[in-house]
């Protein structure tokens, strides 16, 4: 494709984008296609020769997106938010556009330099100090590996130059909530700890890790022979958005030689609201957090942020140094390749250089205040319904619910919920996410699509009892 048809399908792509977001509300939030649907009515085989642009870009609207659930609809309430807002999307089509990589400082001066004025952008809009030093990873999932390797490799003295785990020892715990995501429990695992030393502590009534538990249990593995690593806090769990007590966490695993993790990938972009932050108190407490602005904050995915207050130790563990990559500005410049796993990375920095200076912190602010808000007033209706309930706190913008009718057995329930949460998904008319909350089926409803407003949600509201009846 030369430049000359480039601009012009780009054109076309963009307006495809713009009309998709202008009418996405008008289509079936969740995607009514059966499994195969999609892969049928595409060709097993690539094309011998190459076909021409404007038929591409025709099976992407009769094939592709009728294929997709659609994130940006108004009427999206599942999952997690992940707004891509659309000056995010010109970052990252800047990005690709441009086809630069990072591998060394020089191979893109800008492309490492924009990075760390952004992360230091961020680090301020979540109120944390000047000694959390930060890098854009992919994922949490690949954040919180790292976090737990980094965590590894301080107990063991960097065990990695020498036998590794298999030479310690002693066996290494980590400790996490049953309410952590399934990526810190990954993370746990592929660092090399093991099932057996991956340790579920247990929580309080609001979803929250007992500090105390963690405390016992910490004690208990000393007495049994066995190292504690690290432990893992959540401020804003995937189920409830339940925020685990930093500040007590990080005072005990402090005594007892422990890094913290803090995940908070979701609710992270909420600590850019300064009455917020209390939801990670004693924050600086902590040696690693894991923040997504891929989720909440509007960045187009991915893009997830990754702060430690001991980056030296973080390129201890993670630097690589061939001939090849050296150059005369190593000394003098950060080389973010050694702040991670891979060793080529995107140009990710424009998605959140982009989202910032368009929207500007207080356009992001009042966004969220509002997704907050629309939480509060669903749960309100919620509790003052009979037969509906309000399982668990609603710190942020999820809202976890239940219908219950009287007479039904735990199991009838369960067939009730998870058949009118299918019913409403089936329809279109919404997308909302069940899940079990101690050991029973409920319905998170997670508001904070960028389109939705408060009629979006009153029409939510109606739905679910439509649903129910
Ligand atoms: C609390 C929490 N941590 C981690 C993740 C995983 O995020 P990622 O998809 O960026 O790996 C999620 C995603 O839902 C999450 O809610």
């Amino acid at each position: 494709m030369s430049p000359e048809e480039f601009r012009k399908y780009g054109h076309q792509l963009v307006d495809l984008i713009a009309d998709y977001r202008t009418h996405v509300a008008e289509r079936p939030v969740m995607a009514r296609t059966q499994p195969g649907d999609i892969k049928a009515q595409l060709p097993a085989s690539p094309p011998g020769q190459g076909e021409p642009f404007a038929d591409i870009l025709a099976d992407l609207e009769s094939i592709v997106i009728p294929g997709l659930s659609h994130w940006q609809h108004p009427q999206f309430f599942g999952y997690f938010p992940s707004n891509g807002l659309l000056s995010s999307v010109l970052g990252d089509y800047a990005s690709t556009g441009l086809g630069v990589l990072g591998l060394a400082w020089q191979s893109s001066p800008a492309l490492t330099e924009v990075e760390e004025v952004v992360v230091g952008w961020m680090r301020e809009m979540v109120g944390l100090s000047p000694a959390w030093n930060g890098v854009i990873q992919d994922t949490a999932s690949t954040s919180s590996l790292i976090a737990l390797i980094c965590a590894r490799e301080r107990a063991t003295n960097y065990s990695l130059v020498r036998q590794g785990l298999q030479g310690e020892a002693q066996p290494l715990v980590v400790y996490v909530s049953a309410h952590s995501h399934s990526s810190v429990d990954k993370a746990a695992l592929l660092a090399g700890f093991g099932r057996e030393h991956v340790r579920l502590v247990a929580h309080d009534e609001a979803f929250a890790m007992r500090p105390a538990a963690l405390e016992a249990a910490i004690r208990d593995d000393i007495a049994q022979g066995r190292r504690p690593c690290a432990v893992v806090a959540t401020t804003g769990t995937t189920t409830t958005t339940a925020v685990d007590p930093i500040g007590t966490i990080a005072d005990i695993a402090r005594a007892h030689g422990l890094w913290v993790h803090v995940d908070a990938a979701m609710a992270g972009s909420a600590m850019i609201l300064p009455e917020c932050r209390w939801m990670w108190d004693g924050i600086e407490g902590a040696d690693s957090i894991v923040l997504n602005p891929h989720k909440w904050l509007g960045v187009a995915f991915d893009a997830s942020l990754y702060y430690v207050r001991d980056s030296e130790h973080l390129v201890r563990v993670m630097s690589t140094n061939p001939s090849y990559l050296q150059t005369a500005a190593d000394g003098r410049v950060k080389n973010y390749r050694d702040w991670g796993i891979p060793l080529g990375r995107r140009f990710r920095a424009l998605k959140l250089w982009f989202l910032i200076r368009e929207q500007g912190v207080q356009k992001l602010q009042e966004r969220l205040r509002r997704d907050m808000a629309n939480a509060q007033w669903l749960a309100e209706q919620v509790r003052a319904t009979p037969g509906w309930r309000v399982l668990a706190p609603v710190t942020l913008q999820t809202v976890c619910v239940r219908h219950e009718p009287e007479g039904l057995d735990d199991a009838a329930l369960d067939r009730h919920t998870t058949a009118w949460a299918a019913r409403i998904n089936a329809s279109g008319e919404a997308y909302v996410t069940p899940a079990t909350l101690n050991g029973r089926w409920m319905v998170r409803v997670s508001i904070g699509a960028e389109a939705t407003e408060r009629h979006h949600v009153e029409a939510l509201w109606r739905t679910l009892r439509a649903a129910v009846a």
